[in-house]
């Protein structure tokens, strides 16, 4: 008799499993991704009568059999926070927050449990990582913690499972998910199956109990959570904190949303006493602007429904090798090389002369085509050594003949400009036919690259 198969091939990236070991991955195209791991165990039958504890069957119904009461939403006292989940905490959600080692999710999440149990809510902190001490030298560099907050340090998910079914709290931490392991499946913690299997139960809990669920999950060196990218489908918010290791600024970036928009961000300042939340990030980034420094201009970005201003920097000079050095933090590498191209074809400037750099401010990412004029005028600035007034902000697309398209939300991004004493704004003139006269601020409607660089 053929022996029953007890390990199979898992891909590390997105959970696919086969039964011989492959270099690529079918399903993900990955490369050296396939590792053996024992598969876990499945106790199907094909008996008809239900085994005892089953689920009974559910009937289908009809839409309008659904009713829909407001879902309960919890709010976590960072309205930072909350706009990114989609005004608050959803009871019997499961939320996944990725991010790299150190930058600060085990602090947010700690912050979020002090005011969830001080608005009077019962809250277990589960870490796997870290001791009872450690959490307590943490909390005490956050500050005083009263209420219903529960901390526990245990791994094993069985156990887990029934100290949340003993203290029935209503928001659940589970710190790390690499660390939680299933006692019926053999392998390692982290490894793809036991994550995959220990989400399953997290997901269960959540579900059935009603309770939300907060699992920590950290990012591989590609920037995807570590384990199955299954992960990211079985959650029903993924949300990622990123920011520099040398700035203090932290994003909060929803990646995936049942329950919400995805483009909306929340920014945190990583403090000595924690986490504050940045409200006004606009006035933060702006904050050190070098004045009357030739390639520096400040754009209008929208993130979710928020206008950002923001500062990007260029810095063009003269290339010493046949191939010219071009590096981008903060931006798209190829969109400025593209936006460099249409300035060498459009205006004739000689762009293969020269090295080019572009820098975001503040270390924040940002891709928004309406960063492109920016650009553009930043380069040009900083090729012909000549300041760009201050006062000025700058947004619009543009497009590979070098005409300048209208961008979304273009009232909003100059309302914020007069908010923070902006004078001159350089807009898509599309934009500008379409919008009513502002007070306080000079609009130049602009049509081509060629038209916008005379402005400056
Ligand atoms: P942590 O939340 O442990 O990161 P993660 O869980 O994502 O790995 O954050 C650790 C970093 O944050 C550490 O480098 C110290 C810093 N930190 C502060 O600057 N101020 C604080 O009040 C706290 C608690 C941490
Ligand atoms: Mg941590």
């Amino acid at each position: 008799m053929a022996k029953a198969r007890t390990t199979a091939f898992f891909c590390k990236e997105c959970g696919y499993e086969s039964a011989k070991w492959m270099g690529q991955c079918p399903a993900c195209r990955a490369w050296n991704t396939m590792v053996e791991e024992p598969t876990a165990k499945r106790e199907k039958t094909l008996s008809h009568s239900p085994s005892p504890g089953a689920r009974p069957v559910q009937k289908p119904v009809r839409l309008d059999e659904i009713s829909i009461e407001e879902e309960d939403r919890i709010p976590t006292g960072y309205r930072e926070l909350d706009r990114v989940l989609g005004s608050g905490i959803v009871a019997g959600s499961l939320v996944l927050v990725g991010g790299d080692p150190g930058i600060g999710k085990s602090t947010l999440l700690l912050q979020v449990c002090r005011n969830l149990a001080e608005d009077g809510h019962r809250v277990l902190y589960i870490s796997g990582e870290e001791s009872l001490k450690q959490i307590k030298l943490r909390a005490n560099r956050i500050g005083s913690i009263s209420g219903d907050l529960l901390f526990l340090c245990e791994t094993s998910l069985d156990n887990i499972e029934e100290t949340i079914r003993e203290i029935s709290p209503e928001v659940v931490i589970v710190d790390s998910i690499q660390t939680m392991y299933r006692e019926d499946v053999s392998s390692a913690p982290g490894s793809v199956s036991q994550v995959r299997e220990s989400t399953n139960v997290l997901m269960q809990i959540a579900k059935g109990m009603g309770i939300a669920v907060f699992i920590v999950g950290h990012v591989t060196k590609e920037g995807v959570v570590a384990g199955p990218r299954v992960l990211e489908h079985m959650v029903d918010t993924v949300l990622y904190f990123e920011g520099e290791r040398n700035v203090s600024y932290r994003i909060l970036r929803g990646a995936k949303n049942r329950f919400g928009s995805t483009n909306e961000i929340g920014v945190f300042e990583m403090r000595e006493k924690g986490l504050v939340e940045v409200e006004n990030p606009s006035e933060y980034l702006l904050n050190g602007r070098p004045e009357e420094a030739s390639g520096a201009v400040v754009a209008c970005l929208i993130e979710g429904t928020r206008p950002i201003l923001l500062e990007v920097q260029a810095l063009v000079a003269q290339s010493n090798f046949g191939l010219p050095r071009r590096t981008t933090a903060g931006t798209d590498y190829n969109r400025v090389n593209l936006l460099m191209a249409v300035l060498e074809k459009r205006c004739h400037y000689e762009m293969n002369r020269y090295d080019a750099y572009i820098n975001i401010a503040g270390g924040m990412r940002m891709n928004e085509p309406a960063l492109d004029l920016a650009i553009v005028l930043a380069l040009v600035s900083s090729m012909k050594d000549k300041p760009v007034d201050p006062k000025t902000i700058i947004f619009g697309e543009v497009g590979l003949s070098g005409e300048v398209r209208a961008v979304s939300m273009a009232e909003q991004r100059v309302k914020e400009a007069v908010k923070l004493g902006f004078e001159t704004c350089i807009l898509p003139k599309v934009n500008l036919d379409k919008m009513k006269k502002k007070d306080g601020i000079r609009l130049c409607g602009v049509s081509n690259i060629r038209e916008a660089i005379l402005l400056i």
